[in-house]
């Protein structure tokens, strides 16, 4: 394990070199500006070598400086935040996920505070707003309820903080006839919207068969022709819509709607040769975020496929370079002051922090079939908790949820499973 996770380091560097992108002589602006990230990059690496043989356990998670970097972010935000006011439930969420992820226990009453605030954001006609007074949204919904289940284990008020009644009720009224979702009243209808009502109402077990009647058959018709899918039907294929139309398929076991095969090839085209990460969509640049938004698609890949297919069964990786997305996470994308970011020169946040660290830890768990395997780049101590796939909360956080909320009646039914 330790010889094939130092191979791209050690062995293959050369090689490596030779994944530079070329223009073949003919100049633009985009591929300009690919050359311009690689040479940013390249700077990194060459260090990165450079260092290896005295300090063989690098690159080091900079575990201490994140925990500072979020820790601060709970406590209080900095004026540059303002523009995230209608976001407030994401930034809980994207700060609790993070500390998650690097087994960083949250207090009790930092808890509880949290959760009266997540309180505060839902409306009385359900759903949650992006802050208190505001209109509830689906994408404040999902991460309010994702930041709930993650605070569920250490506090028994984090699940009375969601009206399963009036969540239900706000789905249904999000819902459209064709079986999309719209954001909010009055807003637009996208394949998130799909996934953030899917993930809440598979978490809070108030999914029924009236709320994703034809959805699978919506989503499926945002796949495009390149493979992956689109935020609507006729729009580019894009790594977060992707996650969120694989993610929904799972959630409402529609997968069979879709070609399985493109969506593979298409996401597994889009780890970048030379930079190891992904990029969101053809003929763009690499970003930290979609180590998780594409990452995130071959468990879901993998679940899939293993169903279908004995040879699945026996795989112990999944089907990306998952030491080559290790390596831009940890040496291209982690800020010096802590939290981790897009690409080199770019700022951190809290959102590239949550995302590079769910990809970092999709990179280093296999669970798919008879096998989990574990893969390190750098010191053992580098890795992180395990994230579920379709929710992107902690495993263990998923099966707290479901222990709670399925001995629940499902709102507006008679039964307990409405809709598996
Ligand atoms: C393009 O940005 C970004 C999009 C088209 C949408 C991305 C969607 C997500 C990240 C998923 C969101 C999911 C939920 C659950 C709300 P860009 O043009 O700045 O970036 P690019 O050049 O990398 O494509
Ligand atoms: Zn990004």
């Amino acid at each position: 394990m330790e010889d094939e996770s130092k191979l791209r380091q050690r062995c293959t560097w050369e090689k490596f070199e030779n994944e530079k992108f070329g223009d073949d002589k003919v100049w633009s602006e985009t591929s300009d500006e690919q050359m311009r990230v690689e040479r940013s990059i390249a700077a990194l690496y060459t260090a990165f070598k450079n260092k290896l043989d005295i300090s063989p356990d690098i690159p080091e998670l900079e575990r201490n400086s994140h925990r500072v970097f979020l820790w601060k972010g709970l406590k209080n935000l900095s004026s540059s935040y303002e523009c995230l006011d209608a976001s407030r439930p994401w930034l809980c969420y994207w700060i609790l996920h993070s500390l998650e992820i690097l087994n960083e226990p949250v207090p009790e009453d930092i808890a509880l505070q949290v959760v009266d605030f997540l309180k505060r954001c839902q409306s009385p006609t359900g759903g949650y707003a992006g802050g208190p007074g505001q209109n509830a949204h689906l994408a404040p919904t999902y991460a309010a309820v994702n930041a709930l289940c993650i605070l569920a284990p250490i506090t028994d008020e984090a699940y009375k903080a969601i009206n399963r009644e009036t969540l239900y009720k706000f789905l249904m009224r999000m819902r459209m006839p064709d079986g999309s979702f719209k954001m909010h009243d009055g807003g637009e209808v996208d394949i998130r919207g799909a996934y953030c009502a899917a993930s809440a109402a598979r978490l809070t077990n108030t999914a029924t068969k009236e709320l994703f009647k034809d959805t699978s058959l919506w989503i499926a018709s945002c796949q495009t022709y390149e493979g992956g899918f689109a935020g609507y039907p006729g729009q580019e294929a894009h790594g977060g819509y992707s996650f969120c139309g694989l993610a929904t398929l799972v959630l409402l076991n529609g997968i069979q709607y879709c070609n399985l095969k493109q969506v593979l090839r298409w996401t597994a085209n889009r780890q970048m040769r030379y930079e190891g990460g992904f990029q969101g969509r053809t003929n763009k640049l690499v970003d930290g975020c979609y180590s998780f938004w594409q990452g995130g698609n071959f468990p879901l890949l993998h679940m899939v496929l293993c169903s279908q297919d004995d040879q699945a069964l026996s795989a112990h990786r999944w089907m990306f370079h998952q030491e080559a997305l290790q390596e831009y996470i940890l040496i291209c994308c982690q800020h010096s002051g802590g939290g981790l970011i897009d690409k080199p020169g770019k700022s951190r946040d809290f959102y590239h922090t949550c995302y590079c660290l769910s990809g970092l830890s999709i990179a280093q768990h296999f669970t798919g079939g008879h096998l989990a395997d574990t893969y390190i780049v750098g010191h053992t101590k580098n890795e992180v908790k395990s994230v579920h796939p379709v929710y992107n909360i902690g495993i263990d956080a998923v099966i707290h949820a479901n222990e709670h909320f399925n001995l629940l009646p499902v709102p507006g039914s008679s039964g307990k499973h409405e809709e598996k």
